[in-house]
């Protein structure tokens, strides 16, 4: 079942620059789901595809009590030992190793899109969620409006085999909230929001960018120095005369409940 075996590869092949490089820069769109799904004091919190935790040490920050899985091992190493003594599980996010009803909110931020099938894995989000609970998936938006995805493709597509997937049906807008509807969760609300995301230098961006998914997808055919020569200059248009990197980005996000 699903895309465990095969995303928890790639996103694992790069682990410790996702976690050192990437994650950081997500630290304010961490925040801002905290604060859309009401995390605080208390709350059971589970966060699917949870990636090195960069969510739960935040919502551990504000005494949650946390639990989290990614399909990627060398990921949930990471979080693991930042967050010890955590259930955080390895495995699969259509088919999740918790019992039904057992959290107040569940969130995926860019995480439910990577299922076989998102409408499985948000059904199974609803299933461990209590009633009137909250669920929430966030997603980068529309390429044209998110740096991230422009500089993204812009650089791997040409070291990627042709493919017709098309972008994400997360990224239109209304598509998460028609995802949430056939898995039978009830609407709450949705919105959309601009952030930024900021690292320290140009080789900084390349390392962040070099860990994604994709990245390593194409690391696997092309090699580590295709994928760092379309990186570079697919970043340097971001540079800032500080020389931080910085890529503005719309995101989506909706939030619904058990019904
Ligand atoms: C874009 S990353 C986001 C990670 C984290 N939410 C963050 O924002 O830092 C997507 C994550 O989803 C995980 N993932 C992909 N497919 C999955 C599946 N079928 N089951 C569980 N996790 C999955 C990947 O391993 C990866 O860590």
């Amino acid at each position: 079942v699903g895309t465990a075996g095969a995303q928890g590869k790639l996103w694992g092949a790069s682990a410790e620059d996702w976690s050192e490089f990437q994650e950081p820069a997500w630290v304010p769109v961490f925040e801002r789901v905290l604060d859309l799904a009401g995390v605080g004091e208390g709350t059971r919190y589970l966060d699917i595809g949870c990636g090195a935790g960069g969510a739960l040490l935040r919502a551990a920050e504000r005494n949650a009590e946390i639990a989290g899985i990614d399909a990627a091992e060398a990921l949930v190493e990471i979080a693991r030992r930042r967050l010890p003594g955590r259930p955080i599980e390895l495995g699969e996010m259509e088919e999740l190793p918790f019992p039904d009803r057992g959290f107040d909110v569940v969130t995926g931020i860019n995480a439910f899109q990577f299922a076989g099938d998102p409408v499985v894995a948000l059904r199974e989000a609803g299933r461990v969620c209590r009633h009137g609970g909250t669920v929430l998936a966030l997603a980068w938006g529309e390429r044209e409006k998110c740096e991230l995805m422009k500089a993204t493709f812009g650089a791997l597509s040409p070291l990627l085999p042709p493919s017709n997937d098309g972008p994400s049906p997360f990224a239109r807008p209304g598509g998460i909230e028609d995802a949430m509807r056939s898995a039978g969760l009830g609407r709450r609300d949705s919105g959309a929001f601009e952030a930024s995301l900021a690292y320290a230098d140009h080789a900084s961006a390349v390392r962040a960018f070099g860990s994604s998914g994709i990245a390593n997808r194409a690391r696997q055919l092309a090699g580590d120095r295709a994928v760092r020569d379309a990186l570079g200059p697919a970043l340097q248009p971001y540079v800032q005369p500080d020389g931080r990197v910085v890529l503005s980005n719309h995101f989506r996000w909706a939030v619904a409940t058990p019904v």
